[in-house]
């Protein structure tokens, strides 16, 4: 098969199959239900042979105006080193539009992204394993459903952008431990299915002690299960994960284009990622 005769057509649900297919072959743990979940909230491209086998993906996930990740950009191993990550990526960048974009690089993408005017901004630090023992949290509580509005607001001032639907959607899939200071929420984190078992994240707290009693409410009931945690190297967890059995395994590194202009100091940091394609 020529590249040449490969097109780049619009990802849609009909393509979830193949795309697994694609992200097992690059040892990437996304379930089925994993790849839905980005493909709802998402804009992306395929490539495809004439007769019809996907050779490659790339998504978008747009975050309202203010920025989108690029993510799931996976080329058939067979056919890498021949300019369709290119144009998979010249697809997503289309699809972008003017936003800011940013993306988790692997060793694999790195040079490409470079080659497209990305520049690294930090580390993502991936943990993981099964929970030896209980944890003992304090001054957490189990979100409810009346909580949404001002967890989206601190998501978005950690972040830098709105991301309304993602978070919804977290709502719908997974649970939200909180801190409440007399009636404000000043951090929380989530917990949902996701590849091997369950994934940690975000992760917003004002420092990192309360991130880890948000992050002890979920380990504390899970003792014996895979967890995973996607967290930052300037959040300062990588550590205390290790020492709680979620070893550190690999990671990647942040990526922006452009890069972001520091703006307005807020309490609210990301101390780790929904995972590593959305941010
Ligand atoms: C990353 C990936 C999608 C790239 O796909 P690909 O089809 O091999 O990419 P291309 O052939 O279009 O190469 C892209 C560019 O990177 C360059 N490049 C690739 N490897 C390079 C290296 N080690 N050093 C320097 N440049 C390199 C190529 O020369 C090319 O540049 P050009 O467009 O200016 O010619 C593919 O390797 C892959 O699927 N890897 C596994 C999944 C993964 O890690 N995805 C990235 C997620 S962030």
């Amino acid at each position: 098969m020529q590249v040449g005769d490969i097109e780049i057509k619009a990802f849609t649900a009909d393509h979830l199959a193949a795309a697994i297919r694609l992200s097992q072959e690059a040892r990437w743990p996304h379930r089925r239900e994993d790849w839905q979940v980005v493909q709802q909230l998402s804009e992306g491209v395929v490539a495809v042979e004439s007769d019809g086998t996907v050779v490659g993906t790339a998504l978008v996930t747009p975050y309202g105006p203010d920025c989108a990740t690029i993510n799931m950009v996976i080329v058939d191993s067979t056919m890498r080193g021949r300019g369709l990550g290119r144009r998979l990526m010249d697809a997503a960048l289309t699809i972008g539009g003017t936003r800011p974009l940013r993306l988790i690089a692997t060793s694999d993408g790195l040079p490409l992204y470079e080659k497209l005017g990305f520049r690294e901004t930090g580390t993502i630090l991936q943990h993981q394993g099964i929970v030896a023992s209980a944890l003992s949290p304090a001054n957490t509580q189990s979100a409810t459903a009346d909580d949404l509005p001002a967890i989206t607001v601190l998501d978005r001032q950690a972040f830098g952008a709105d991301r309304t639907a993602l978070m919804t959607k977290l709502f719908e899939i997974g649970e939200f431990s909180v801190i409440r200071h007399d009636d404000d929420i000043t951090g929380f984190a989530c917990i949902r299915a996701f590849g091997r078992g369950e994934v940690i994240g975000p992760v917003v707290a004002s420092n990192a002690e309360d991130a880890k009693l948000l992050v002890s409410h979920f380990l504390a009931q899970r003792a014996g299960s895979f967890v995973r945690v996607d967290t930052t190297g300037a959040a300062g967890l990588s550590d205390w994960l290790s020492e709680h059995a979620l070893s550190h395994v690999g990671g990647g590194i942040a990526m922006s284009r452009p890069l972001p202009i520091p703006s307005a100091t807020s309490t609210a940091t990301t101390f780790a990622l929904a995972n590593q394609a959305l941010g």
